[in-house]
């Protein structure tokens, strides 16, 4: 198994969302994305063309499943405004007990998140109930340094879930 997506057979369309196959053995894996290249079939992977600064676009691929995410992985365009887009579309359509994460974020956008992350819960209340929220700082965990390594980690809470596990 490779795990780092930027060795080069991960640099080829659909690189990461192989890694992330042999990471989860028993997953399905489903990508989106809006280049005509990265669209392929193969076991245990489908990817899709929609266009994650369109909401519409975003809702039909979720319902299309008629399911909902255990993982939701964004590492699409690393724009502010279409991964917030991404993020308050796709949070409906997560497994309760599921993780989104969203990948690279850069350094500069953090005020900028916390910000969004502030007026989120005061627009939706019921957020801060729902979610567990962690912005994780791997700038110095990786080698070379890289302004882009942020992640920012969504745990939609079940109530099954006994949390003092964590
Ligand atoms: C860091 S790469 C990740 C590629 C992919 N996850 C893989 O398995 O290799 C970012 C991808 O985001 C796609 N992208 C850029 N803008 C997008 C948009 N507005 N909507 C959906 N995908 C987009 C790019 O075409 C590119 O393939």
């Amino acid at each position: 198994m490779n795990l780092d997506p930027n060795s080069p057979p991960a640099t080829k369309p659909g690189g990461s969302l192989r890694m992330w196959k042999d990471f989860f053995r028993y997953s399905n894996i489903f990508g989106i994305d809006i280049a005509d290249d990265c669209m392929f079939t193969e076991e245990r992977i489908k990817t899709f063309k929609a266009n994650q600064a369109k909401p519409n676009e975003l809702i039909d691929f979720a319902k299309s499943f008629n399911l909902k995410f255990d993982i939701i992985i964004d590492d699409g365009v690393h724009l502010l405004g279409p991964t917030y887009i991404t993020l308050v579309t796709l949070l409906d359509f997560l497994q309760p007990g599921g993780i989104y994460i969203i990948e690279d974020i850069w350094q500069e956008y953090r005020e900028a998140w916390l910000d969004l992350l502030q007026h989120l819960s005061m627009a939706w209340p019921e957020a801060k109930e729902k979610y567990s929220t962690a912005w994780i700082d791997l700038r110095n965990m990786t080698k070379p340094w890289n302004e882009s390594q942020n992640l920012l980690l969504f745990y939609k809470h079940d109530e099954k879930i006994d949390p003092t596990i964590f």
